[in-house]
């Protein structure tokens, strides 16, 4: 054959692997509302950036008819290519070939492309989209699965892992996503559940559709696997786009620097707070008040939506914000909202991007539930987590700054590099009203108007220690600043820390109460 046929003949064999699983199947995948896994990877990538490997993969199964089955690509495309020029890996699982369902080479040619991604140092993406464990295959699917944990494990800390749930996620092929750093999530689209409906009404007796138990929503608002919620696929493909922007490539890189333009306007931050401060405010204000161009992603906005997480720039640098919400639950930290912090500082100090803590909470969440559910453990993960960071740390207390909250919010005891509060901050062990009660009950009980003492004593107990002077005597507070001043200190905070070299003593690893 002359090189010209050979071309030719190479062009058809490509064009027949990219057709998947074929029209019929391309159809029905449409009706469901999705796009293909090619056009998933088209729509993510920068234009023609896209390069595939491993086309003409082939499944050695033999068993259950599936000698004669021919799957294009073993179900699932992998590949490199850019994102607004950053350069990744990526695979995406093809639900028109025999439902993306994962065999032992589906698998081998995924976990190359991990093993890839690794070695260059690149962000990794996965596109999810599969009935699981190719049930034709049997253990050479489990040994698959477990090549990829494996991998997912070896990767974390190293470069930033994605995974996008754009289908069914079944089985045992949750533990991928659970696995890695963040996961997207599309209404009406996405369904994560260990055990399907059906298995679940033949055991249990229960009838539950996929949606309620393991769709989009669930696993945004309940659950807290997933980090990012999206209406369509299209917003999702944009909200990984904007992500990849902001994080580095791997944990030996700093996120990229944008210049950041000149705001037109930046919100006064002395009109967010209310001068009551028992009025609540969206705290996301402030974080808006202290960003280029006032913008900022947040991760799991959901789910614990007493603490906020997510990334923004200062001065063109990525950083990442911890802030209490006293829109929730006025604040407060319980075991949800410490996974959800704890989780984010540990990818932050993995990936080089600075903390800012803002703090405005009344402590952990007293209770029965909170006990029970285990808020001792889970509420340690934040110390644990806060305290092994060797990325910048800074602490602004913008209000109340109570008990066990106050050391768990990156407090200086933990090890901050500059701690800094409003005027207004109320740093004590507990609440003025509930210590007054407790150091001033007797005078309280034999007072002619109980009520008329107590006010006094609360006032009394406000004036002495809930205030930030007293953490600032002591040099706990490095300087009570003026809220306007927040952006300019803290960028001078980051400025100077930009050299910080802080070490561990030698360890093989930690054991934080996971
Ligand atoms: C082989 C599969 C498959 C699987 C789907 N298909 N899942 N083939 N192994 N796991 C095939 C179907 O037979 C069908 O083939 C095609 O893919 C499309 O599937 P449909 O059922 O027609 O699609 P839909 O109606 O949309 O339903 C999707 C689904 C359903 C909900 C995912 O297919 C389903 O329940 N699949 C099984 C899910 C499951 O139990 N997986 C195993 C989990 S155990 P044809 O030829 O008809 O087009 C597991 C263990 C892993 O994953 C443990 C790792 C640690």
């Amino acid at each position: 054959m002359t090189l010209k046929k050979n071309i030719l003949a190479l062009r058809q064999k490509k064009a027949i692997v990219q057709k998947g699983g074929g029209d019929k199947a391309i159809e029905k995948q449409a009706a469901m509302g999705k796009l293909t896994a090619r056009e998933r990877i088209l729509a993510l990538l920068d234009a023609d950036s896209f390069h595939e490997y491993d086309m003409f993969v082939e499944h050695e199964e033999r068993n259950f008819g599936m000698d004669s089955k021919e799957l294009p690509g073993d179900g699932v495309i992998t590949g490199t290519g850019t994102i607004k020029g950053a350069p990744i890996c990526i695979y995406a699982q093809d639900f028109t070939v025999m439902g993306g369902s994962l065999g032992l080479k589906h698998a081998r040619k995924i976990t190359k492309i991990m093993d890839h991604a690794l070695k260059m140092k690149v962000p990794c993406i996965g596109i999810n989209d599969s009935g699981g464990a190719r049930i034709q295959e049997g253990i050479g699917a489990l040994a698959g699965y477990g090549e990829i944990f494996y991998r997912n494990t070896m990767a974390s800390g190293v470069i930033p892992q994605i995974s996008v749930i754009l289908g069914p996620c079944a089985g045992g092929a949750v533990y991928s996503p659970a696995l890695t750093d963040f996961v997207f999530v599309v209404e009406n689209i996405s369904k994560m559940f260990i055990t399907g409906p059906n298995v679940i009404e033949t055991v249990l007796g229960e009838k539950i559709s996929q949606e309620d138990l393991g769709g989009a929503r669930v696993h945004a608002e309940i659950t807290g696997n997933a980090h990012f919620y999206a209406l369509s696929e299209i917003e999702c493909l944009n909200q990984i786009k904007e992500l990849v922007s902001l994080i580095p490539h791997s944990n030996q890189q700093k996120a990229e620097r944008i210049e950041p333009r000149k705001p037109k306007f930046r919100k006064k931050i002395e009109n967010i707070i209310p001068s009551d401060p028992k009025q609540p405010y969206d705290v996301r204000e402030v974080i808006f008040a202290l960003t280029d161009e006032s913008k900022f992603l947040e991760v799991q906005e959901l789910w614990a939506p007493n603490i906020v997480i997510g990334f923004g720039r200062m001065d063109g640098e990525t950083i990442g914000f911890v802030a209490n919400q006293p829109m929730y639950l006025a604040g407060v930290l319980d075991c949800d909202a410490s996974d959800k912090a704890a989780r984010f500082i540990r990818f932050c100090d993995a990936f080089n991007i600075p903390i800012l803590t803002l703090e405005d909470m009344p402590g952990y969440l007293p209770g029965v539930d909170q006990e029970h559910a285990g808020v001792i453990r889970h509420g340690a993960k934040m110390l644990y987590a806060y305290s092994e960071a060797t990325v910048p740390k800074i602490t602004v207390i913008l209000r109340k700054a109570y008990g066990g909250g106050y050391i768990a919010m990156n407090s200086r005891h933990l090890g901050a590099d500059f701690m800094f509060a409003w005027p207004g901050a109320e740093i004590a062990v507990m609440g003025p009203e509930g210590a007054a009660n407790i150091i001033f009950r007797k005078e309280i009980m034999e007072a002619e108007d109980e009520e008329a003492m107590r006010q006094q004593k609360v006032q009394e107990y406000i004036e002495k220690f809930a205030n930030p002077y007293v953490a600032a005597s002591k040099g706990y507070i490095d300087a009570v600043i003026e809220p306007e001043e927040t952006r300019e200190l803290v960028l001078h905070a980051l400025e100077v820390s930009k050299n910080k070299d802080d070490h561990r003593p030698y360890k093989k690893h930690g054991v934080p109460p996971f």
